[in-house]
């Protein structure tokens, strides 16, 4: 069973669960401030879900990397967008500064 790592707390899911659902499912959220009441309820449009992950997930779809593309994201920082990802092993997860968590530096 696949453990998430996020915030300080472990969450166990099945393999190929959705990992914005599952942590907001145990009460923590991929979204900062005001973007956990404006966002798009996990379409791949808002870009505000988007994290850090350490470990084994799936592999990156269209929808996401058409939204990763576009600003404020880059592709290049390897961000990904929480709604568009499923876990498949144990992973580590990194929320940044930022509306849409697209602050690496932070
Ligand atoms: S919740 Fe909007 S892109 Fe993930």
């Amino acid at each position: 069973m696949p453990t998430i790592s996020y915030e300080g707390e472990r969450i166990e899911c099945e393999a190929g669960d959705e990992l914005r659902e599952t942590l907001l499912e145990a009460g923590l959220s991929p979204h900062n401030g005001a973007a956990n009441y404006a966002n798009c309820g996990g379409r791949a449009v808002c870009g505000t879900c988007a994290v850090e992950v350490d470990g084994a997930v799936s592999e990156m779809g269209e929808k996401e990397r058409k939204r990763l593309s576009k600003w404020p994201h880059d592709l290049e920082s390897g961000l990904r967008l929480a709604c568009q990802t499923h876990v498949e092993g144990d992973v580590e997860v990194t929320k940044h500064g930022g509306f849409w968590g697209q602050k690496t530096d932070q």
